[in-house]
């Protein structure tokens, strides 16, 4: 009998809890071990969770042989120490969005995942969604005929109470573009490709990151991709593709499990409706247990080459909007 693949998770935090949430839905998954930066906060979430063991640093966690994967669930400033340390101490990594915080970075962090033969993968978490990978295939099938516009958004109203906060500190990489605006910008790469060319604008707040940032990528064949993000305002967090033949429409918050719409030529409108199972974290990590168990260092869905591509854009991005991470860049 094939032995579970051992999570260990880094970070007690939002995101922490719903991978926890989601991962007794995996097969094949233990849910291992919690580190947090407090010995006590490792311990209330791993009581609530249901983890085995639960360390005071990431250090420990990582150096316990019984883990076999690691999920790393940190602010972005962390995700390339993180991700380096995993790697060299023989871990497997799924780390969260961005991967990090430039390309240098990433190329870094997939040079020592090969060098280490360990599997390394940004949790892209939409990549995995059913209703995603279905949009993509009807996208590559032709049924929207050429592409002329990709619309999406994620705009999440977010008063600045804390500056301190991970979203709007710049020493926590914080900021919309690389919080939340990531997401548009993946649903482009992914639909349609890398652009020609590209314009973005971003707001800086007093913090110093970006409250908005919103970009226009034209490709080949004149489509366009409009693609914009905020914490200063609430949107539906939309997305629609729009073809010579017909449209694709997301359900509001697209980037989570939902529905599609497909509207033909004469306005005929068709529901493509998903199951939901679960909070939607469980299909990016049955990815890693599959490709950990095959032997694979790199998913061929979420590629090394797909999270370089997403980075560079993101590089480029900020570099257009004079968004600047001290330290990094
Ligand atoms: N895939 C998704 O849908 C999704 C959704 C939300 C966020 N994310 C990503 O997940 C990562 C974490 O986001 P989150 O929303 O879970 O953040 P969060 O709620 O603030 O949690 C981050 C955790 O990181 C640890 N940490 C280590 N150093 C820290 C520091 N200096 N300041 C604050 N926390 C620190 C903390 O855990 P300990 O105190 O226990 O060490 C904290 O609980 C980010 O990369 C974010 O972009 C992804």
């Amino acid at each position: 009998m094939r032995s579970d693949i051992r999570f260990g998770i880094l970070g007690t935090g939002g995101i922490a809890t719903k991978m926890s949430e989601a991962l007794p839905l995996v097969e094949g998954a233990t849910m291992y071990a919690v580190a947090s930066r407090s010995q006590q906060q490792a311990d209330a979430f791993a009581v609530r969770h249901g983890f085995e063991k639960a360390y005071g640093s990431y250090e420990a966690l990582i150096n316990d042989p019984h883990v076999d994967v690691v999920y790393i669930a940190t602010p972005h400033n962390l995700h390339f120490s993180n991700t380096m340390m995993c790697i060299d101490a023989g871990k497997h990594v799924l780390c969260e969005k961005p991967f990090a915080v430039n390309a240098r970075e990433v190329h870094q962090m997939i040079d020592r995942a090969r060098d280490k033969g360990v599997f390394l993968m940004e949790a892209m978490w939409s990549r995995f969604l059913p209703h995603i990978i279905h949009a993509h295939e009807i996208v590559q099938s032709g049924q929207l005929g050429d592409i002329r516009l990709l619309v999406a958004d994620f705009c999440i109203h977010r008063p600045m109470t804390n500056p301190k906060d991970r979203k709007f500190n710049p020493e926590l990489i914080g900021g919309a573009l690389m919080d939340i605006g990531i997401y548009p910008m993946f649903l482009a790469e992914f639909m349609l490709g890398s652009p020609l060319d590209q314009v973005a604008m971003a707001g800086l707040g007093v913090t110093g990151v970006d409250m908005n940032c919103s970009a226009v990528f034209q490709y080949p064949g004149q489509a366009q991709a409009v693609l914009y993000s905020s914490f200063l305002a609430e949107s539906g967090t939309r997305a629609a593709i729009y073809g010579e033949k017909g449209t694709l429409l997301f359900d509001d918050f697209w980037f989570m499990p939902g529905n599609l719409r497909f509207v033909d030529a004469q306005g005929k409108e068709t529901s493509i409706p998903f199951e939901k199972i679960g909070n939607g974290y469980q299909y990016e990590a049955a990815e890693v247990v599959r490709c950990i168990r095959t032997g694979l260092q790199q998913s061929e869905f979420m590629s090394w080459a797909d999270s370089i591509r997403l980075i560079e854009r993101l590089d480029a991005i900020r570099h257009q909007c004079g968004i600047v991470f001290p330290g990094h860049d």
